[in-house]
């Protein structure tokens, strides 16, 4: 037999839905690092989280439609990219939970966190590099902010984890650079 029932409009679900609408528990973690610190910090990694998801996403589409004489190193040099960018996103947003926060995730919260641009415009190899370096940048600026918040609450577990971040998106730059040089 057919069902009748209509279903739900999107928005309705996600709002019945108990994972989505719970409330964080107030968690102290207890590890020695003030309140104010754990949401300090926590709220800095969040603009990080999103500016590299942010990133990710331009750097694959790069991945995936550059095209002309340096297809093949930058088609590669964005899969590193990517990659490494994959695997921070977890660090980071873990990072996040482990201050007791929750972590963001939703591209609406990213667009409006990161700095980064959405665009999707078709660019020649040139445009994207350009694209990519700037991007990486704005992402070392957002991580300096960061490491100087954490800093400041001597928390010394996030600033070497974004010290980390810093030095590859810095590596990313002069990479990206050599290729418009
Ligand atoms: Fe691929």
């Amino acid at each position: 037999m057919a069902t009748t029932t209509a279903s739900k409009p999107i928005a309705d679900s996600a709002k019945d839905n108990p994972a989505l609408t719970a409330r964080q528990p107030d968690f102290a973690p207890g590890t020695g690092l003030s309140k104010a610190a754990y949401t300090a910090v926590a709220e800095s990694l969040g603009a990080v989280l999103a500016d590299s998801y942010q990133l990710f996403i331009k750097t694959q589409g790069v991945h995936w439609n550059v095209a002309g004489a340096s297809f093949y190193g930058l088609h590669k040099l964005t899969q590193e990219q990517y990659e490494d960018l994959y695997a921070a996103i977890d660090v980071v947003a873990e990072r996040i939970r482990a201050l007791g926060h929750k972590a963001p995730a939703s591209y609406t919260t990213y667009g409006e966190l990161s700095r980064i641009r959405d665009e999707d415009k078709p660019l020649d190899a040139g445009q994207m590099v350009s694209m990519l370096t700037r991007d990486n940048g704005l992402v070392c600026e957002s991580l300096r902010q960061a490491l100087e918040i954490a800093d400041e609450h001597k928390d010394v577990v996030t600033a070497d984890m974004l010290t980390a971040r810093l030095a590859r998106h810095e590596q990313n730059v002069w990479m990206l650079r050599m290729h418009i040089a």
